[in-house]
């Protein structure tokens, strides 16, 4: 897609996606002069609303979650006018023919249908779309999490949606690559020679990725009891977070060169057996407990829960990737809700010195460890070690942070949300920020084979009280490969 201005079409536009994320980050981007001077945002949901109507339920939400003082009301007013609203039952081709009016008929517009609605009707929506000679040369469709919930219900999805619009129009969204420092793991490998050269088995003992989260099911317990931890984190943010940090060096930026080294991670990943389980995989889900001096009820005592429930809220994996660069490196992924606090970063450990020449009692101290941090204060920090300051401390070893705090660093007071920058590249037509369907795939296969293991399992996922780190045995995993946890916590 060429052009900047664009018709914006969201279904599902009174959803909590749209309301929550998608209308404050398109507002962001009309602050920022990024939208295009003639764009429109084009809500579409089948509620009997009007423009005007619907207009009001955005300016409420951009009250929510706006910060009053980026709500600036030049900005607003120029936001509120790009607005209209298209009743729409998006099972009926028929009703669609408002939609088609509504759009701009030039053809170099690029038309952008963002599918905030369940993946069950992405492929009716498609077709009727297509029957209403809605989608012309310069259109694509923007697809939400989840895809169907295992390898069959996600190709089902693809297909279906394949039908109407080539995998180059298609933009699969993972939110988790919008994030700042996500995307700066590209630049930190590639552009730094000193890690360039030191990010492999030879010089990297072990790798822990983070993903904990404090909220519980937050109402979704319909949603997420279907899914779990596995297919809502795991699947789709863990796995992309972990091919960021393993591909090899893609020959240039573009989509297809950076995909193509993703795929080749997930392909290489080494399919977790059933006699693997007990040491390479822990599952956990939240029994009541206190968070920051508040108590909280346990999974099973949220609201709508299935008493039959065998859903994990917790998942740690010893992932292995088979191939040269990282033969003998454990992956140690872990993820849950209800955890003492919202933090997720990618913990690089370093291989000791081979020689140590200090106090034996410090060589413990003697490893180099990269921290990316994602979320909460985005930034780098490599722990170093230093000579202790100060008279007759002889030789004593200490290990201290050099940091990177992004906002600091950058003089920037906010770091755009994910949503903002992967709608600006959906705007400017750029796919490498999005999941292509080959990588969908491979992420489902592998997931597939360790859920099937669990299929057969009537134990119940281990328990952990709210607000603590998961279940002991999650700790124990990396404890019998003497390694433990990053606590900088
Ligand atoms: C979503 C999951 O994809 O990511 C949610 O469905 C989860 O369950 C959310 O809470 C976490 O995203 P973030 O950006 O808040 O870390």
């Amino acid at each position: 897609i060429a052009s900047t201005s664009s018709d914006i079409v969201i279904f599902g536009a009174m959803g909590d996606l749209a309301q929550r994320k998608l209308i404050p980050s398109l507002f962001q981007l009309e602050s920022a002069d990024l939208l295009g001077q003639d764009s429109r945002i084009i809500g579409v949901a089948r509620h009997e609303e009007d423009t005007n109507s619907f207009s009001d339920i955005c300016k409420e939400s951009l009250a929510r979650y706006v910060k009053p003082e980026e709500l600036e009301p030049e900005a607003l007013k120029r936001f509120l006018a790009k607005i209209e609203y298209c009743s729409v039952n998006f099972t009926e081709a028929e009703s669609y023919q408002d939609l088609k009016t509504t759009l701009d008929t030039s053809a170099e517009r690029a038309r952008i249908f963002y599918y905030a609605t369940p993946a069950s009707i992405y492929g009716s929506i498609s077709k009727n779309l297509t029957r209403c000679e809605c989608i012309n040369t310069n259109s694509c469709v923007v697809l939400e999490k989840p895809i169907g919930h295992n390898l069959k219900s996600s190709n089902e999805v693809n297909d279906q949606v394949a039908e109407y619009f080539d995998e180059t129009q298609i933009y699969r969204i993972d939110h988790y690559l919008g994030k700042e420092t996500v995307q700066n793991l590209i630049a930190l490998r590639f552009a730094n020679p000193l890690f360039g050269s030191q990010w492999n088995q030879s010089h990297i003992s072990h790798v822990e990725i983070t993903v904990a989260e404090k909220v519980g099911i937050e109402g979704r317990w319909g949603y997420f009891d279907k899914a779990g931890q596995m297919r809502d984190m795991v699947q789709n943010h863990l796995l992309q977070l972990l091919c960021l940090t393993a591909m090899d060096p893609p020959d240039d930026l573009s989509a297809d060169m950076i995909r193509n080294e993703k795929v080749k991670v997930l392909k290489a990943l080494r399919p977790i057996t059933s006699e693997m389980c007990s040491t390479h995989v822990v599952r956990g889900r939240y029994t009541k407990g206190m968070l920051e001096g508040t108590p909280v009820p346990g999974y099973m005592e949220e609201e709508g829960a299935n008493p039959d429930s065998n859903t994990e809220t917790f998942v740690a994996i010893k992932a292995e990737i088979n191939n040269w660069r990282w033969a003998g490196v454990p992956f140690y992924l872990r993820t849950g809700k209800r955890m003492p606090e919202k933090l997720s970063q990618i913990t690089i450990h370093f291989k000791p010195q081979p020689h140590f020449i200090f106090d034996e009692n410090q060589r413990h101290l003697a490893q180099n460890k990269l921290i990316i941090r994602l979320q909460p204060e985005e930034g780098i920090s490599l722990q170093i070690l230093n000579k202790d300051q100060g008279l007759g401390k002889g030789m004593r070893l200490r290990s201290e942070p050099l940091k990177l705090n992004f906002s600091q660093a950058f003089e920037q007071k906010r770091i755009p949300d994910a949503y903002e920058r992967l709608l600006l590249e959906v705007i400017q037509g750029n796919q490498y920020l999005f999941v292509r369907r080959d990588e969908v795939e491979h992420a489902w296969t592998w997931c597939d084979q360790l859920m099937e293991h669990w299929a057969s399992d009537t134990k119940p996922p281990l328990p952990y009280a709210a607000g603590s780190w998961g279940p002991k045995a999650s700790d124990l995993m990396l404890i019998k490969d003497g390694n433990s946890w990053h606590e900088d916590q």
